[in-house]
């Protein structure tokens, strides 16, 4: 297992749509297993294959208390199949986003369709902090980030800050 280093914003692959998983093989299995190592590494809630460089349609989560591996979820080819209410999702973040936080309108609950890792079909109703999670992780898959779901005015400012720290980076090195 690995620990896999995480992409962030502005790297292009986070803004590109993700390719549906067609081969459900050892390989896919193992980029599973070093996710998870990676998802309590870094204390995620979710996370996407295309945030550690991988655009196979990808995703776990854990919301439990415990966070011990055993109730970790995988998701296959997850999308969005019904959606009821709105919320808005207080203080979202990203490891792909990292030092900042916004809130988003969100759907309360969603039903996800899908499959697990060994292919069997996945059907979840999902509400609180793992509809929110499911959306967000979901997202990623369509090259979508929670920065794209704020005003365009919080977004600038965003992109300005870290143009800003990626010159002083530059110019340090
Ligand atoms: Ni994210």
């Amino acid at each position: 297992m690995a620990i896999l280093e995480i992409i962030t914003y502005p790297d292009p692959l986070l803004a590109k749509p993700c390719r549906e998983v067609t081969e459900l093989d050892e390989d896919l299995a193992r980029l599973v297993r070093d996710m998870g190592e990676t998802l309590y590494a870094k204390s995620g809630l979710g996370l996407a294959a295309v945030q550690v460089g991988d655009d196979r349609r990808v995703l776990v989560y854990d919301v439990s208390e415990e966070r011990d591996g055993s109730e970790m979820g995988v998701l296959v080819n997850p999308r969005i199949v019904a959606t009821e209410g709105q919320v808005v999702s207080e203080n979202e973040g990203c490891l792909s986003v990292p030092e900042y936080r916004a809130d988003v309108n969100r759907y309360e609950q969603v039903r996800v369709e899908g499959l697990d890792p060994e292919g069997r079909p996945v059907c979840l109703d999902a509400d609180d902090l793992l509809a929110i999670v499911l959306q967000h992780e979901i997202d990623h898959l369509e090259g979508v980030l929670f920065i794209d779901r704020i005003s365009s005015l919080k977004r600038e400012l965003y992109k300005r800050r870290v143009k800003k720290r990626l010159k002083r980076e530059e110019e340090e090195a």
